[in-house]
């Protein structure tokens, strides 16, 4: 395949960026967009030019590290990881056009590599979760409903990527945010910080500069693991609970 590429380049965060026109050619159906990519910085490589940065690690749709708008959609015109799309997705002669993640609270650190340390404020907002020290305990000590069991790993599913904070029109962390809260809020091990977890990460959602909710569902639409919509009501639920709660005290 002979593809065209608008790649965003952006030199660090304190510059202005643009796109530069770039064309690949002998790309497989079968290689990876990333893949893709790796052959297109080979060649700035092997002209001298500087390669495009981008991030990635696993390649295999866990880490959540691999961050591009392709065509204007978070990780493409599939539902998957960037890592996890490939060429065939794209016909020979396409133009694609690559962009960073979108969003006040993910500043570009260079060309498509964004800062999404937000996120982990986020996660250390929650705080640690209550256990005893020792041996692991038996694993029936804490019996665990089955529909609760299955709704916390559906939650757990989320690896962080952040597509749904660069699909959302006003740039919210919702759904991230209601995916963490709902993994260990439903389960009995986190019940000790339930109140705290919500109302501390919800807090820290807000001071990164994360947009408000309007519900327009593109969050869900975009998340490669099926985190669904319904998981933000989740979390309202989760924080109308504390924040009463505290009210009372
Ligand atoms: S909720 Fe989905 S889109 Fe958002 S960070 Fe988690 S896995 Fe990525
Ligand atoms: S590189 Fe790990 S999910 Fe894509």
């Amino acid at each position: 395949m002979k593809l065209t590429l608008r790649v965003w380049r952006q030199r660090n965060a304190d510059t202005e960026g643009a796109m530069s026109t770039y064309e690949v050619d002998g790309i497989s159906a079968d290689m990876s967009f990333l893949e893709m990519l790796d052959t297109l910085n080979e060649e700035l490589i092997l002209k001298g030019d500087d390669p495009v940065a981008f991030d990635h690690d696993c390649r295999e749709g866990i880490c959540g590290a691999c961050s591009l708008v392709i065509n204007g959609d978070a990780h493409g015109p599939e539902r998957t990881t960037t890592c996890q799309l490939h060429m065939r997705s794209f016909a020979d002669g396409d133009t694609i056009d690559v962009e960073p993640w979108r969003a006040a609270a993910f500043p570009v650190v260079k060309d498509l590599v964004v800062d999404r340390s937000a996120f982990d404020r986020i996660i250390q907002a929650g705080g640690y979760v209550t256990a005893p020290t020792g041996a692991a305990p038996e694993a029936h000590a804490t019996p665990v409903p089955k529909p609760d069991a299955d709704f916390a790993f559906e939650h757990a599913e989320c690896i962080g990527c952040g597509a749904c904070v660069a699909a959302c029109p006003n740039g919210a962390a919702m759904l991230f945010t209601s995916a963490k809260v709902n993994h260990l809020n439903v389960l009995p091990q986190g019940a000790p910080e339930r109140e705290t977890r919500v109302l501390d990460m919800v807090a820290q959602m807000d001071e990164e500069g994360f947009g408000g909710c309007t519900l327009a569902g593109e969050c869900a639409t975009a998340c490669p693991k099926g985190i669904p919509l319904v998981s933000i009501t989740g979390m309202n639920k989760e924080w109308l609970r504390a924040a009463r709660g505290v009210a009372k005290r």
